[in-house]
């Protein structure tokens, strides 16, 4: 079990990436307070998405977008929308919130 950070440490419309030993992970929260946790990894090259520490959104904050060829993908499924890994997805990580914290259960990889 690894405790992430709180919920309120995210603004809405922004993420943070957080390193879990091996591999690595990100948070985003949507504009309507939603959060989500994806496994740190692009499908199309399986590199890490962010360029700039922490910034895993495009510019409005609406698209998890990978810096590395610019592919864009939904925040709430994780799916590809637009760039070279089309129709692939991120990889989820179950989590849940404990006190306002974000709890993940096991290290995703
Ligand atoms: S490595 Fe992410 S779009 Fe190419």
């Amino acid at each position: 079990m690894t405790l992430l950070c709180s919920e309120k440490d995210i603004a809405p419309g922004t993420s943070r990436g957080f390193s879990l030993g091996e591999s690595s992970c990100f948070v985003v929260k949507n504009h309507d307070d939603e959060i989500y946790v994806y496994v740190n990894s692009c499908p199309h090259l399986g590199v890490e998405l962010e360029w700039v520490a922490d910034q895993f959104l495009d510019g409005e904050g609406q698209l998890i977008q990978c810096s590395t060829h610019g592919a864009l993908f939904l925040v709430d499924s994780g799916e590809c929308v637009a760039g070279p890994c089309l129709g692939q997805s991120l990889k989820p990580i179950p989590f849940s919130l404990q006190d306002g914290n974000i709890i993940i259960e096991h290290n995703a990889g």
